[in-house]
């Protein structure tokens, strides 16, 4: 409901702030104001200040700014009539009357709930009805359990004219009303029909479950897919998000939020046990809506598909999120493997698949990044000083002067490193341009002296073992399984090394270039630019994949087994030392040869 100002101001000057907020935060005086630690982000040192003087509180951390009312609100999430009838009883003041147009307002609404939730269980029933057979079977077909069923409020919209206008007539309800609430609809004679026919519906609920739209899909090839209710004073499709009020505790709980696509997406995941995801209704992410993410985690992590299309999104989304970056609050961004949705990637794969993407979500500043500088060369300065002003335009669209302030310094940082190595340059050592060893024609290594030696530890050896395969695919097909079954002690390159077995699952056939581009966009640019700019690499990379499959095997070995850790190491020494592949072939069989006889004597 509406309060006249004045109830509000008079309800504030009666509420001692600090003793409100002392409830929740242990607060110490520090002269005219009071301090604690902020209960809305976590910190180990106060930033969190009361000013009782002013009647608000703030947060140099976070950011976190309100009077009493706002701290009620957040600290308690209540709606704002909740948190002002709640501190009214505690100050002793009666509520207002309420203002006859407002009160006319919350009557309308009132009744608006009641017909969309009776419309919900006109639905429900008829899916259970003979009439709603095929819509059950489809939902059945699809995966999902009755328990499923019944917690999303999934229903059948039948095919007739008027069946829901004729239940819901029945109960009293006026075709206006009905209008209003977007479930029927008047043709041009002025004839009126239900909204929804022969489709299943999903019920679209505000955040504390009341069902205030629809949406409907066709069983068929029938166009629109999804047909979904009119905004209507209820409904405001670009501020909604759907699975809201059962994602709402988990998320807030954990932190955690993931938004994906569709409504079969996020009742897919729910049913596997993820229940932290929800979805926007059919349109790109709007501001409200991450707003609404922000509610619910610091940092949401938003799905994208694996095509093009989807890169635009994501290119879309972390444009739209700049203006409203708060320190804080971010997005991550995670890929989906191409031609999957989340709902068929957890039903083919299971939930670890799924899982497996979203922990390799990539933060905000590597879309937009990458959205500015891929693909672009840097070799000269006129191109380095084009890019840093786009990069710097993009970062100038940050409303928050710190986080702005930040992104300008990391973005440049990218920009001086990329230019040291243009973006642009193939892993290939005589690319131009770029600053790396190169070998003369005969293939002796120029600079000996420096020599960064070949893997002789655990963390190189795993090092080389994904360089290799990132820049040689091929390999995978002999390698793939002894890469499955192993475990990286550095966590970092066992999250590379899933990254590269992931899309070896995908079963496409890939490039060195194209198996690289896909780790990119997974997020794993630094990595693999450390990887495959480390000197100790570049000087000993092989030319040609025979030479990578031997040298692999080589590492693999050594990786295994400690004893042979020495004396293999002293061949590839030797491998550096005198580039040729005719003596790299050669130490390789003698290599070879013993793995094989350890192999045969079992040892491990
Ligand atoms: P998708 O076409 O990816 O659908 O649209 P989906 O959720 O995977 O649906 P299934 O698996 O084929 O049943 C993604 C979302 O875009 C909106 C819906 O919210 C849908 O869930 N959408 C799509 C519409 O609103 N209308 C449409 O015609 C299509
Ligand atoms: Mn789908």
């Amino acid at each position: 409901m509406a309060f006249p100002p004045s109830f509000l101001d008079e309800l504030r000057n009666r509420l001692p702030l600090a003793a409100i907020v002392g409830r929740t935060v242990k607060l110490a005086r520090k002269g005219r104001e009071y301090q604690g630690l902020c209960p809305f982000h976590n910190e180990k040192t106060p930033s969190f200040t009361v000013n009782e003087d002013k009647g608000f509180f703030h947060c140099f951390g976070c950011g976190a700014h309100g009077d009493a009312i706002g701290f009620e609100m957040r600290a308690h999430h209540l709606s704002f009539t909740e948190a002002v009838e709640r501190l009214a009883a505690e100050a002793g003041m009666a509520l207002p009357a309420p203002d006859p147009e407002a009160g006319r307002r919350e009557a309308r609404r009132a009744t608006l709930h009641d017909v969309l939730d009776a419309a919900c269980a006109f639905f429900e029933a008829a899916l259970r009805a003979p009439e709603g057979r095929d819509g059950l079977a489809y939902l059945k077909r699809r995966g999902l359990s009755d328990d499923t069923i019944a917690r999303f409020r999934l229903g059948w919209a039948p095919q007739g004219q008027g069946g829901l206008k004729a239940a819901l007539a029945a109960k009293g309800a006026p075709e206006a009303l009905l209008a209003e609430a977007g479930l029927v609809r008047a043709a041009d004679d002025g004839r009126v029909f239900d909204m929804f026919r022969g489709r299943v519906t999903f019920p679209i609920t505000d955040r504390r479950g009341r069902p205030i739209a629809f949406g409907a899909r066709t069983l068929g090839d029938g166009q629109p897919k999804y047909l979904n209710s009119p905004d209507t004073p209820l409904f405001h499709k670009g501020a909604t998000l759907y699975g809201l009020a059962q994602a709402r505790e988990p998320a807030r709980a954990h932190n955690r939020v993931v938004a994906v696509e569709g409504y079969m997406d996020v009742i897919a995941l729910h049913q596997a046990g993820f229940d932290m995801a929800v979805a926007p209704l059919g349109t790109a992410l709007t501001e409200d809506q991450i707003a609404a993410l922000w509610a619910l985690a610091d940092e949401p992590t938003l799905c994208f598909d694996g095509d093009a299309a989807g890169q635009r999104a994501m290119a879309r989304a972390a444009t739209r999120a700049l203006p409203i970056l708060a320190p804080g609050k971010s997005l991550g961004f995670a890929i989906l493997p191409a031609g999957d949705d989340p709902d068929s990637l957890v039903r083919s794969r299971g939930l670890a698949a799924l899982r497996a993407v979203i922990d390799g979500a990539q933060p905000l500043i590597d879309v937009i990044w990458r959205t500015h500088a891929e693909g672009r060369a840097v070799d000269t300065p006129e191109r380095r000083a084009g890019l840093e002003r786009d990069l710097m335009r993009a970062a100038g669209e940050i409303g928050d002067a710190e986080v702005r302030r930040y992104y300008q310094t990391a973005l440049k940082d990218r920009l001086w490193q990329a230019a040291r190595r243009p973006f642009g340059a193939k892993g290939k050592g005589k690319a131009a341009g770029r600053a790396s060893a190169t070998r003369d024609s005969d293939g002796k290594v120029p600079g000996m002296g420096n020599l960064t030696p070949p893997p002789t530890d655990t963390r190189r050896h795993e090092r080389w073992l994904l360089a290799l395969v990132i820049e040689f695919p091929g390999l995978l097909d002999g390698v793939a399984e002894r890469l499955g079954n192993t475990t990286f002690s550095d966590s970092t390159l066992d999250n590379l090394r899933r990254g590269i077995l992931k899309h070896l699952v995908t079963g496409l056939d890939l490039d060195g270039d194209a198996l690289r581009a896909y780790l990119r966009s997974d997020g794993f640019s630094q990595a693999l630019e450390s990887l495959l700019d480390a000197n100790e690499y570049k000087i000993a990379r092989p030319d040609a994949l025979r030479d990578a499959k031997t040298l692999w095997e080589h590492v693999f070995s050594l990786y295994q087994r400690s004893d042979l850790r020495a004396e293999a190491g002293q061949a590839a020494d030797d491998y550096v030392r005198d580039w040729s592949p005719a003596d790299w072939a050669r130490q390789a069989a003698i290599l070879t040869s013993r793995v094989r006889t350890s192999d045969i004597d079992g040892g491990e």
